[in-house]
């Protein structure tokens, strides 16, 4: 078959709803654009365990230290199944690993905020966590078979978290005076970072016509925001705190909040490695890699021992 045949017949797949696997002929297009995402994806769980693991030995209870502890460890289950699903694409963990070090791959924008009080755990499980169920719970429709496989199971655990997150919030709003001001000031500082999740306005989002196309993403990136959006509000207003945006009004015509605008110049400059915290990340994250190499060494060898054995 020529090229153009071979194309014409992975859309018909895609359009007729069957998964790709592996092995299957692909576009070399199509493979790049799933390891940009996926990998992008994987960076942002291992990264997003940083903000958080760093309220584990300040927790306030021990329940709250075991609940945080299972949570941040799921987060690096979901790297390995999204590294796992990355790598059957033809790359390998150390070269992905490398993109995040150089900067050539990204990763989610909210965890270059910091996490500065206890509420602001509850703001991630709640805001963050429910922001990437909403997308997630979209992507296990996704075309390339073992990206939407991983999300099934993402997707239960993320919901675990969201709960978590929104739990400590409740607690907080119905707590002190000044307990209710941390956890408004943790939803006042993560509202619009989270919006951010979803990327640009779809006008504004080069990846998206190929993504939609061949059935990557399943639903836009405003389409997903609006939403999360219409979901939160009503948590927010059920615990008495308040979203802070001043042009949030129901829209009775759309069934659907209006809001305000998202500031733009910031999303950027936090995806083009300037935000808050995005060298500390990025530090860090090299520091254990560099700090798990005897270990990788240690797992290699032990392979290898176990490979030769068998032969
Ligand atoms: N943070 C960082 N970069 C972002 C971003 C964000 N919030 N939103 C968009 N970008 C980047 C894109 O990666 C792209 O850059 P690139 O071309 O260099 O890769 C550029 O901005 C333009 O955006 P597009 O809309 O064209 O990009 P996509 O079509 O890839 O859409 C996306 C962005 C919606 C994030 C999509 O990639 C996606 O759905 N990814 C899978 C889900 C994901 O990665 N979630 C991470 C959330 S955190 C998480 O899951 C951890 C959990 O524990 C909370």
């Amino acid at each position: 078959m020529t090229e153009e045949q071979l194309e014409k017949n992975f859309q018909n797949r895609i359009d007729a709803e069957q998964k790709i696997e592996p092995r299957e002929w692909m576009p070399e297009k199509y493979r790049k654009h799933l390891i940009r995402q996926i990998s992008q994806h994987a960076h942002s769980e291992v990264i997003g365990m940083q903000p958080e693991g760093n309220w584990i030995t300040r927790a306030p209870s021990m329940r709250a230290k075991m609940v945080l502890m299972a949570k941040v460890q799921d987060e690096a289950g979901h790297g390995l199944y999204l590294y796992s699903a990355c790598e059957t694409l033809g790359i390998n963990r150390d070269e992905l690993v490398e993109q995040l070090h150089t900067g050539k791959a990204k990763y989610a924008s909210i965890f270059n905020y910091p996490t500065l009080t206890w509420a602001d755990m509850g703001a991630v499980g709640w805001l963050v966590d429910g922001a990437a169920i909403v997308n997630q719970v979209s992507l296990q429709r996704t075309s390339y078979g073992p990206y939407a496989r991983g999300m099934v199971k993402i997707c239960k655990e993320e919901s675990f978290h969201q709960r978590q997150g929104y739990e400590i919030m409740a607690q907080m709003a119905k707590g002190t005076d000044a307990q209710k001001k941390m956890a408004q000031d943790a939803l006042d500082r993560f509202w619009w970072p989270s919006l951010m999740m979803f990327g640009p306005h779809d006008s504004d989002s080069p990846n998206s016509g190929n993504a939609i196309k061949w059935k990557i993403k399943r639903e836009s990136n405003d389409v997903l925001r609006q939403r999360f959006i219409d979901k939160t509000i009503e948590q927010a207003e059920l615990i008495g705190l308040t979203v802070p945006d001043p042009d949030l009004k129901w829209n009775e015509e759309r069934q659907s909040y209006d809001w305000g605008e998202i500031d733009w110049d910031e999303f950027y400059e936090v995806i083009n490695g300037n935000g808050l915290a995005n060298r500390q990340r990025v530090a860090q994250h090299k520091k254990a890699h560099d700090q798990g190499a005897w270990v990788r060494e240690a797992a290699k060898a032990y392979a290898d021992k176990q490979k030769n054995k068998e032969v």
